[in-house]
């Protein structure tokens, strides 16, 4: 798979080679104020052809040649829309997240981590902008409030205490299973909901174990991950869990739990949902989700 597709992108590498017309002749604003010349356009094009046309597309569509059968399709630009932003999903990025995805890549898909410059990246996310100008250019576009990682409410002190009530706070607080699977059994659950002045239950939904796959604003199906299997995309410390669970997941089922639980609510989340990922690949993993069968 890997060397297949170094193939069909050093075709392409090649096959743009010499053909690269300056496209922009005049400046741009984009949302947020920023001056770009065209010149950066320009060059972030070349880039762009280079290296990201053939999961991108010429089009910015999201359909290159090398996107076919991949399971989570490359980013479609001309729908202006982000998923892993540092503002509250719905509102326009600041583009340092989106250089962050370009340097850091989204684990768990095709997108890898890009040895850009600063300069390269920053040219190539002007350009990509491009492709959905109503959402991105335009003096009067505003971006949204940037989200501040608040001080950490726990520290590594008081992690075990993090856990235990971010383990309530996805059961119970947010119900975040409603859409992730659970991971408690019914006592554990029984014991929640009696700590938080809620009814015991008789039985579990039938799908509390289940993933349920959520419709989005991308055109296709966003599967909210097992975090004890499946790679969270957007960053795996405690402190960029905090970001995600705050910002949410643009254009996809997944909120901005920002203003809508506590602050420490979030925190303790974070550590909960880290401390099922600490799962992954341990050998520990087995028996525990034994327990849920
Ligand atoms: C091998 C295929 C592939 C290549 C090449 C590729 N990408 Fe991606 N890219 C993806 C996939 C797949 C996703 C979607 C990941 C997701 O939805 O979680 C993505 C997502 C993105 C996103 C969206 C981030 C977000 O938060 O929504 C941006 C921006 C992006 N790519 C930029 C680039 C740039 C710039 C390049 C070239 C330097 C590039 N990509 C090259 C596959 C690729
Ligand atoms: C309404 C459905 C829904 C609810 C409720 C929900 N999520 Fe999600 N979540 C999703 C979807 C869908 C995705 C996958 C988005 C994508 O990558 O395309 C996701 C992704 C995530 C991710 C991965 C982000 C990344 O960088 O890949 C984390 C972490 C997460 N959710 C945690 C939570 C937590 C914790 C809660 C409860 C506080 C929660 N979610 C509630 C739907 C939901």
């Amino acid at each position: 798979m890997k060397m297949s597709l170094n193939l069909v992108l050093m075709g392409l590498a090649v096959l743009s080679f010499g053909c690269q017309e300056n496209h922009f002749k005049e400046d741009v604003i984009m949302a947020g104020g920023r001056y770009v010349k065209s010149d950066t356009l320009n060059y972030g094009k070349s880039i762009y052809t280079e290296y990201c046309m053939a999961c991108h597309g010429v089009n910015g569509d999201g359909a290159g040649v090398a996107a076919k059968g991949l399971a989570v399709p490359p980013r479609n630009f001309k729908l202006g829309l982000i998923k892993f932003g540092n503002v509250v999903s719905g509102e326009l990025t600041h583009d340092d997240a989106i250089a962050k995805s370009l340097h850091q890549g989204l684990k768990g898909s095709a997108m890898l981590p890009w040895d850009l410059s600063e300069n390269q990246a920053d040219a190539v996310i002007q350009y990509i902008k491009t492709f959905a100008p109503k959402t991105w250019i335009g003096k009067e576009k505003e971006l949204g409030e940037k989200i501040q990682i608040t001080k950490d409410p726990f520290g590594l002190a008081r992690k075990t205490l993090a856990i235990e009530k971010g383990k309530a706070v996805y059961h119970a607080v947010a119900n975040c299973q409603s859409c992730h699977r659970g991971y408690v059994t019914l006592n554990e659950y029984n014991k929640i909901l009696s700590d938080a002045g809620e009814d015991k239950l008789d039985e579990l939904d039938e799908d509390f174990y289940k993933i349920k796959l959520q419709d989005s604003d991308h055109g296709y199906a966003t599967m909210p991950p097992d975090f004890t299997w499946h790679e969270v995309r957007s960053g795996d410390s405690v402190e960029e869990l905090y970001l995600r669970l705050a910002a949410g997941v643009g254009g996809t089922g997944m909120p901005a739990w920002k203003d809508t639980i506590e602050d420490d609510e979030i925190w303790a989340a974070a550590y909960y949902v880290r401390s099922l990922m600490d799962l992954k690949d341990s050998p520990g993993r087995k028996e525990f989700m034994s327990r849920f069968k």
